[in-house]
Parts: C-alpha cells; sequence; structure tokens
C-alpha cells in the first residue's frame, strides 16, 4: 500500500516539473562567441499554473570535442554562476538575466556547451527537482 502511495505521489511530482521547464530564451543554439567576450544569458521559466519554489541556478560551460556536446552526460564544467535564481516578470514572460564571460580556454573552431541546472521545489509537499538544460555556442 505504501509503495502504491509513492507511486502516486512521483505522478504528481513529474506533472508539475513539466509545466515550469526553464529555457534558453538568449544566446540562440549555435551563436558565435569568441572568448573573453561577455554573454547575455537569458534563462526562462515556462507556465506558473503549478505551486513551486525555485531554489537556485548553477550556469556553467564545456569544451565541446570534435563537435561533440556531452549533454547531460557530464558536469557543468567551468561554473560561471552558483546562486540565485529569481526571474522578473517581463509582460507574460518570467526570466533572469546573467552577464558571463566566455572563458579562455576554449578552443576556437569548435563548439562549446552552456548548461543551467535549475533546483525548484514543486508541489504542497515541495518535491526536489533538478532541471537541466543545455545549449551549443560556437566558439571562433
Ligand atoms: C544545437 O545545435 C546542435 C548542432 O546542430 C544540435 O545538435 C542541438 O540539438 C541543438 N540544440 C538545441 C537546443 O537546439
Ligand atoms: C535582459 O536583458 C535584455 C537585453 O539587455 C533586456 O532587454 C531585458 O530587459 C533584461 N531583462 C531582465 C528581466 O533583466
Amino acid at each position: 500500500m505504501r509503495f502504491f502511495c509513492s507511486l502516486t505521489f512521483a505522478g504528481l511530482a513529474v506533472t508539475s516539473v513539466m509545466a515550469q521547464v526553464p529555457f534558453f530564451g538568449a544566446p540562440q543554439n549555435l551563436t558565435q562567441v569568441v572568448p573573453g567576450e561577455n554573454v547575455l544569458i537569458s534563462v526562462f521559466q515556462g507556465d506558473t499554473n503549478s505551486q513551486f519554489e525555485d531554489v537556485g541556478i548553477a550556469l556553467g560551460i564545456s569544451q565541446c570535442f570534435n563537435n561533440a556536446c556531452p549533454g547531460t552526460e557530464t558536469g557543468l564544467g567551468d561554473v560561471f554562476y552558483n546562486g540565485p535564481f529569481v526571474p522578473t516578470f517581463v509582460g507574460t514572460n518570467r526570466y533572469q538575466n546573467y552577464t558571463v564571460t566566455i572563458p579562455s580556454f576554449l578552443e576556437a573552431g569548435d563548439l562549446a556547451q552552456v548548461t543551467a541546472s535549475l533546483f525548484v521545489l514543486t508541489g504542497a509537499a515541495a518535491f526536489p527537482t533538478l532541471e537541466t538544460i543545455y545549449i551549443a555556442l560556437e566558439v571562433v
């Protein structure tokens, strides 16, 4: 009986997560960047109908070798930012801007991956949820 209850609860938690999944408003996938350059990263949070509370976010960048980006198979790499996620409403959008510096160790002529990992508490029971998204940048 206890097992059955746990399963039902997990199902509810997943539904809540789907309702407010984050995404990058900027930069666009495959934007060209130069090491040392400052780049604006906008992290949007979708529909806010479900009950949730933002805890924090980490943003990082890693080298993709031979244009093969690791996705969520690896860590964030060089961490640009690790701290609060406090999005602002702008019209119907809800997002936060972070300005980061593209690190100099990235090799020109290859891709780099920007990863954002957002920690959210979802539902009335504050189910801990980590949502990781990523995008590729072209280092030139
Ligand atoms: C970004 O572009 C790469 C290379 O074309 C592609 O593999 C990847 O799926 C794209 N990612 C997104 C989020 O569109
Ligand atoms: C994010 O940055 C863009 C470009 O500078 C700006 O237009 C926008 O108002 C900023 N939004 C927030 C929520 O800070």
